[in-house]
């Protein structure tokens, strides 16, 4: 049994597998819409989703199957003091397969140790966010023709931010990437991630200004600031408008760059780029649900 619990838990090679998947589920869904009959999908949601969470419904209604889950820690038995650990052995009895998100970094991973049914880590605290890299890697291949030749600029709160870190550790294994790491200082990247960068002699910057580096983008990654990671208000407030992308910086930017966010945006776009070709995140968020699909048939080896 297989669990997707870090970007590295599928090579490269079934990261294509389940791109050419979700692609196939895009043009024939109707090929796929029994695939899941008879089958439960548990949302074990420990803090707040919008995306996430529905899109994995989503996919999972639209392969036929069902769900059942509770939205936030106040509505489960955690309220109680229950452990992940039990309320996951419990839910393998009343499920096939489950996604989690939690708090604390690490939770999905020991819920996948004391399961009997696939586990997939939909955000655990500021370290990751597999599902959303295979979003990311999807919007990228789709939107770019290919993942590789790409200097990918990722900017904001590069420190609490769980995308930055998964879609980093999934993309220093495709060819000649390259990275600018632009946050305030307060919020650089961790030093594991820093390390794993010097580690594959994956070439990056890292900068504070974002006007600078526009021009040599092919992808803008942007980020909101994680509030709810932030020890004070204060350091929040500081820096929750530190990077805001407007029309005066986009026509700073290549003609084909593109931008994505995984979402929730506060401040830090614009809604006047929205109209802009080059904006890609709600197309993105669109795609979260196909590349879901594919993984709920993969980790359920479901063959079609
Ligand atoms: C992200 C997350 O939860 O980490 N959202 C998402 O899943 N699309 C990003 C964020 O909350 O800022």
């Amino acid at each position: 049994m297989r669990h997707l619990i870090s970007p590295l838990d599928f090579s490269v090679e079934e990261l294509d597998k389940l791109i050419n998947l979700a692609y196939d589920i895009k043009d024939n869904p109707a090929k796929y819409a029994h695939t899941c009959d008879g089958r439960i999908l548990a949302t074990c949601f420990y803090e707040p989703s919008t995306r996430t969470r529905l899109s994995f419904e989503s996919a999972m209604l639209r392969l036929g199957g069902k769900t059942l889950g509770f939205a936030s820690a106040d509505s489960s038995s955690a309220a109680k003091g229950e452990s992940v650990s039990d309320t996951i052995s419990v839910i393998s009895g009343y499920a096939d397969i489950c996604a989690m998100r939690h708090p604390k970094e690490g939770a999905p991973l020991v819920a996948s140790i004391h399961s009997t049914i696939p586990v997939i880590n939909a955000g655990d605290g500021g370290h990751q966010h597999p599902t959303q890299t295979l979003t990311d890697l999807l919007t990228i291949h789709s939107l770019n023709g290919e993942i590789k030749n790409l200097t990918i600029g990722l900017c904001g709160d590069l420190k609490f931010g769980r995308t930055v870190h998964s879609l980093i550790t999934a993309l220093v294994r495709y060819e000649n990437i390259k990275f600018i790491l632009i946050s305030p200082e307060e919020l650089k990247v961790p030093s594991y991630i820093r390390q794993l960068l010097i580690d594959k002699n994956i070439p990056f910057e890292e900068v504070v200004t974002l006007d600078d580096s526009m021009s040599k983008l092919d992808i803008l990654y942007m980020t909101r600031v994680q509030r709810e990671r932030f020890f004070n208000e204060e350091d929040y407030l500081r820096m929750k408008d530190f990077y805001i992308l407007d029309k005066a910086k986009m026509a700073l930017a290549k003609e084909n760059m593109l931008v994505l966010h995984p979402l929730p945006r506060v401040n830090e776009i614009s809604v006047e780029v929205d109209n802009d070709p080059r904006a890609a995140y709600f197309k993105q968020a669109k795609f979260g649900v196909y590349i879901r699909m594919a993984l709920i048939l993969t980790l359920l080896e479901i063959e079609v």
